[in-house]
């Protein structure tokens, strides 16, 4: 059976982290994966997040099985951080469940549409994130890409993906990152959502919205106004979201879809088709990160500290992409950076090519993705001018 098997290259975020963990040199910097990582280089758990554990070992009572839209308290939860007040959630339009992560609900998206459309097609950016490709084929649907960064001028390229955008045909899929764009850093602002809501809405394209970074950009709720103005704007929409960023609980693998249907009785069609692909995936999802984040948004308390503690994630990163741009000046860079301030979220392209990412690698134990995408949230003060030298010398 497995003898015929080719050895595959590794992922190109996660094989990473392995090569960083076998380099020996005391210096090396891993700006690989999208993990928060304080001052020290640690990814702490959060405080709100250890209190809410500790509040599910005083008070669970029960192991028993959730179901496959997994726990009700989290999906209203949820539904409410990611929506607001929104007049979809009163109309009772909005169908939610529980997933293994962002990455999980991404693929029950993606197999929802399969089932709508058995020869669906989804359209993501290019860029995008490194396994949005391989989660859509892996559900079986066509995957293309629309123009979206401009990586000569380092900005948007607003103007081609709105041209391709108006050739998606009815009912294909377009995937949309809602802020802190993976890889880029670069975020459509207000008047361009609205018009791609606006073209979604005249078309009839379903709006796949993908929410990893709630909270990272400008703020939970700024960041949530592309998802919400589409649900304005449009009938049907999924909106695909995680909480391993916000609430730091990678590994717990804890995300949520949400279908908005035209009516309460559509979106109950929905849900009953929903629920079965998940039964067949992995009958339903796992509970204790869906615990944690529940406890914490029932909690005001627990919620004012955890606003707290997202917005010192936030504050670091941002204060990280000024401190690199001073160092690489100070280091005698006379090629324009300025790009990094002007992004959100964790990362940003350098704008080197692939001989110069490998340097990095092989001269200077620095890994970013061979994009030359590096997590800003990855740099601290005792290891930004090693970095900034580093780059200095490459260039
Ligand atoms: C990333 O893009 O680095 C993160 O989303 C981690 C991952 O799973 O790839």
């Amino acid at each position: 059976m497995f003898s015929d098997l080719k050895q595959r290259p590794a992922d190109p975020i996660l094989g990473l982290t392995v090569k960083f963990k076998a380099d020996s040199n005391p210096d090396k910097i891993d700006l690989g994966p999208g993990i928060y990582k304080d001052e020290t280089g640690h990814t702490p758990i959060l405080a709100c997040v250890k209190a809410a554990e500790q509040y599910r070992i005083d008070n669970e009572t029960t192991k028993t099985y959730f179901n496959s839209a997994g726990s009700a308290l989290f999906n209203e939860k949820i539904t409410a951080l990611n929506f607001g007040d929104h007049r979809v959630v009163r109309e009772n339009r909005v169908r939610t469940i529980s997933t293994p992560g962002g990455t999980g609900a991404l693929r029950i998206a993606g197999e929802l549409v399969k089932t709508c459309k058995p020869s669906g097609t989804i359209w993501v950016s290019d860029p995008t994130w490194a396994n949005h490709q391989g989660v859509f084929t892996a559900a079986g649907l066509q995957v293309k890409t629309y123009p979206y960064y401009d990586h000569d001028n380092k900005c948007l390229d607003f103007a081609g993906m709105m041209e391709t955008l108006k050739r998606v045909p009815k009912d294909d899929a377009v995937l949309i990152h809602a802020c802190c764009h993976n890889p880029s850093g670069m975020d459509l602002n207000p008047q361009q959502w609205q018009q791609v809501a606006a073209l979604a809405r005249d078309i009839g394209f379903l709006p796949v919205i993908d929410m990893a970074y709630q909270g990272f950009g400008v703020g939970l709720e700024e960041d949530a106004y592309g998802p919400r103005l589409m649900a304005d704007t449009v009938d049907e929409m999924i909106l695909c979201s995680s909480c391993s960023k916000n609430f730091g609980l990678y590994r717990e693998r804890i995300g949520a879809c949400s279908v908005v249907g035209k009516s309460a009785s559509a979106a109950d069609i929905i849900n009953s088709v929903l629920l079965p692909i998940v039964r067949v995936n992995y009958s339903m999802p796992p509970a204790h990160g869906a615990a944690i984040v529940e406890t914490v948004l029932d909690s005001a308390e627990l919620t004012a500290q955890w606003h707290h503690e997202l917005a010192l994630m936030r504050d670091r990163i941002s204060g990280m992409r000024q401190l690199l741009l001073d160092k690489l000046v100070e280091n005698g860079v006379t090629r324009d950076f300025s790009f990094i301030t002007a992004q959100t979220g964790m990362f940003s392209f350098l704008g080197i090519d692939a001989a110069q990412v490998q340097r990095l690698q092989d001269e200077f134990s620095i890994y970013l993705v061979g994009s030359s995408r590096i997590s800003i949230a990855a740099i601290a003060p005792d290891n930004v001018d090693y970095l900034a030298r580093s780059i200095a010398r490459i260039l």
